[in-house]
């Protein structure tokens, strides 16, 4: 059987149920939950309750048992011995006044010990379960260490790839970015939330931080009331309908109010409209930064405005915890108000079970942490996540039976922590796989499979998270010298696999960039080797889309694996030698150059549409399409759409229908495909977007098989923010619906809406 095409793991799902600690039991319901906060909010002091919206850093040394006895400290972030967790919380537990404990934080990304695909590379999975499955593991894993809470998902809509943390969300799009940030959510935690090995989940970074000036990161953003609440938004709201514990206020300015100190987002939109129960914690030295944003006088100033805007708890900058006090004795805080802050806190404390599970089995957390089918979820993930981009006269998969040599080249293709990408702190880097490794692991005995790197690649400006001494870099020689190596190598070989793209350190917080370049001199590596004649395939190793228009035109194969994470090198060799065929689709419109940023899919019309003779690009030095569309991915099989057809082609306000497509298998492998459904409103109260994904849906099939896929269409999908409404509409208007492989899909019906 074929990896990429397994059913979803259920004999993973067994072995997780039956390893879970017996000790938790069901959570309380909401108003114990409540009744039991408010009972320990009488017996508080001022300061206890402060404490408990402090929350601090851990770098280095932890901190004393007399300040954490003291109760001015409600959560720490970045502690993951599981003896100092028991140390820290024996301290919380029996030596505070009321034994309320510690709530632990990381950010648990993409894994905790089994290092995943990185978040962009899920998305391109197309697959909600896999996702799920995924980020169940992490919790599990990072649940055994005595961690509670994440930092994760990040839910923000990029669509300038030139901002860094493009590689931590879900891409461009408000239908598959709800999808991603629901199926986390679910992993982090699990079906009832404070069940055994699960997490709090904490939605981020609240809100539109994807859209800053020019991609830079912790730029301002200038959103329009209907980008925001029809894109940006959609992601957040999804995940706090799905029970979200949590949300984390952003850095940026949004429209001039920087988001941490923003009343409307988190007063009127996330408590208002959506009555999002949970609670706010800032980003790290978020409401410090307040003063330095220019919004805020001092420090008390900072901590008054994040407070009475809805953050209720303060990531690392003790604002709350120096300030706090003094505002409430002066009568400019509430004690209501800071009481509110302070029993969803406690909430979510008891809600995750705490109070009655606070300590760490740490011969439990050895056994987790090794379990050898958490490393074959992630195989499985990154197999799921890859995006094939091109395959001319289909020289994938390549038969390994048929091969002697195989020149593996640049250098991505054996670097363990390049493989996993950022956000990871708990892997064991020995048990990564890098692509060099994972095609040395997948071919037969016989096959001669040499290394040369072609070069080294760097950072132009060092970064803030950079840690280590600079060494000095290559020397043009150096790298002449290297290149010329590995044309060599690619000589005297039968194909060569060239990994190439960016290090982990290019792509995340602080990496935005200015161009899309492949970095350093990888694009002459690329073309000296494609020049040797030899069958050559580019594995791209990033987190955004680079520029690929010389090699979208040359090289004959080009796999997307993304940060595959640790099993990363086995799951590529999969899929290059056909053990597993490629099914994933972009998650973003990927461009032919950072000049055509922003570009996606769904934007608006225009009184003289692309598909207008003479009109079919808006620039005269390149064409304004993408390189490659959303929702775009070969697979090593075919696959046609036939069939498309509407329950009813009429349907009334408030009703639902149902779309259903026959997808079938052409081809002669076994193979996925992702059907998709986008609509387009013809007419309204504003113009609405040229397409709008609603609906999809990762499909496998045999060769030859055919199957019928459903959607239903309902008000919500057929509803937006109008802004002259003012309001959440659906309007009786004809739309056009299309279902197909990718955003670009032929196949048409169209319908109509009616009073
Ligand atoms: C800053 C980042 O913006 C945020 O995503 C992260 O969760 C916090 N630091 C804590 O590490």
């Amino acid at each position: 059987m074929q990896l990429s095409n397994l059913k979803p793991l259920g004999a993973l799902a067994l072995v997780l149920l039956a390893a879970a600690p017996l000790c938790a039991g069901a959570p309380p319901a909401a108003d114990e939950v409540t009744r039991r906060a408010n009972a320990l909010l009488t017996q508080m002091t001022l300061d206890e309750k402060i404490g408990q919206l402090n929350q601090l850093f851990v770098f280095g040394t932890p901190p004393q048992d007399a300040v954490i006895r003291s109760g001015s400290i409600g959560s720490l972030l970045f502690v993951s011995d599981p003896a100092v967790i028991n140390r820290l919380q024996h301290a919380a537990v029996e030596g505070s006044r009321l034994h309320i404990p510690i709530l632990f934080g990381f950010d648990v990304i993409h894994g905790w010990r089994t290092i995943f695909p990185v978040p962009i590379a899920m998305a391109a999975s197309w697959d909600p379960l896999m996702v799920e499955q995924a980020q169940t593991v992490a919790a599990r894993e990072a649940y055994s260490v005595g961690i509670r809470w994440t930092f994760a998902p990040m839910v923000d809509i990029a669509r300038d790839p030139r901002w860094g943390r493009i590689v931590e969300g879900a891409g461009e799009d408000p239908f598959l970015g709800s999808a991603m940030a629901r199926a986390q959510v679910r992993g982090f935690q699990g079906p009832l939330t404070g069940g055994p090995d699960h997490l709090l989940a904490c939605v981020k970074h609240f809100a539109a931080y994807g859209a800053g000036d020019g991609g830079r990161d912790y730029d301002s953003v200038f959103l329009s009331d209907d980008s925001l609440r029809n894109v940006y938004l959609e992601p957040y709201r999804a995940a706090v309908e799905a029970g979200a514990a949590s949300v984390m206020s952003a850095y940026m300015d949004l429209n001039g109010v920087p988001a941490t100190g923003n009343r409307f987002l988190m007063h009127d939109v996330l408590r208002g409209d959506w009555g999002f129960q949970g609670f706010v914690v800032s980003d790290a030295f978020a409401v410090k930064s307040l003063t330095t944003h220019g919004f805020s006088r001092d420090d008390a100033d900072a901590a008054f405005r994040a407070l009475t805007a809805g953050v209720d708890m303060d990531m690392g900058g003790r604002s709350y915890l120096n300030k706090l006090a003094a505002l409430v004795q002066g009568g400019r805080i509430p004690m209501a108000t800071l009481d509110d802050s302070v029993r969803r806190i406690l909430e979510a404390k008891i809600r995750v079970g705490l109070f009655e599970n606070a300590y760490v089995d740490e011969a439990r957390a050895k056994q987790v942490l090794a379990a050898p089918e958490h490393r074959q979820v992630a195989r499985h993930a990154a197999a799921r996540s890859a995006v094939l981009l091109r395959n001319e006269g289909s020289l994938l998969p390549l038969d390994k039976t048929k091969l002697s040599s195989i020149a593996v080249i640049g250098p991505l293709a054996d670097s363990r922590i390049d493989t996993t990408g950022s956000w990871t702190f708990a892997n064991n880097a020995s048990e990564t796989v890098t692509v060099l490794e994972g095609i040395r692991n997948g071919v037969p005995s016989g096959v001669r499979v040499e290394y040369a790197r072609g070069g080294e690649i760097r950072r132009t400006i060092r970064g803030p998270f950079d840690r280590g001494p600079q060494t000095a870099p290559a020397t043009p020689a150096q790298l002449d010298e290297e290149i010329k190596q590995a044309v060599e190598l690619a000589r005297r070989s039968d194909v060569a696999v060239l990994a190439l793209g960016e290090l982990q350190n290019m792509s995340g917080e602080a990496a935005s960039r200015a161009t899309l370049d492949l970095p350093g001199r990888q694009e002459q590596l690329l073309e000296a080797v494609v020049a040797t004649g030899k069958p050559v395939v580019l594995v791209l190793i990033n987190g955004r889309p680079l520029d690929l228009t010389w090699a979208s035109g040359h090289v004959p194969a080009i796999l997307e694996a993304w940060y595959p994470g640790a099993q990363g090198g086995n799951a590529v060799a999969d899929l290059l030698f056909g053990d597993a065929n490629p099914g994933g689709k972009l998650p973003f419109s990927w461009p032919r150059s950072s000049g055509q940023i922003p570009i996606y899919y769904a934007h608006n019309l225009t009184q003289d549409p692309e598909t207008r003779p003479g009109f079919t690009s808006r620039y005269w030095d390149q064409l304004s399409s993408p390189l490659y569309p959303f929702g775009f991915g070969l697979s090593y099989s075919k696959f046609a759409f036939s069939n498309l057809s509407l329950s009813r082609p009429q349907v009334p306000l408030g009703q639902e229908f149902e779309a259903s497509v026959d997808v079938e298998n052409t081809g002669s492998r076994v193979g996925d495909e992702v059907v998709q459904l986008y609509i387009h409103q013809r007419a309204g109260s504003t113009s609405r977007p040229v397409r709008e994904l609603k609906g999809f849906e990762r499909v496998a099939l045999a060769p030859g098989e055919k199957k019928t896929v459903r959607f239903t269409l309902d008000k919500r999908k057929l509803s937006f923010w109008s802004t002259p409404e003012k309001k959440w509409v659906q309007e009786p208007e004809a739309f056009d619906l299309w279902i197909g492989d990718d955003s670009t899909a032929a196949l048409h019906t169209s319908f109509q809406v009616t009073e």
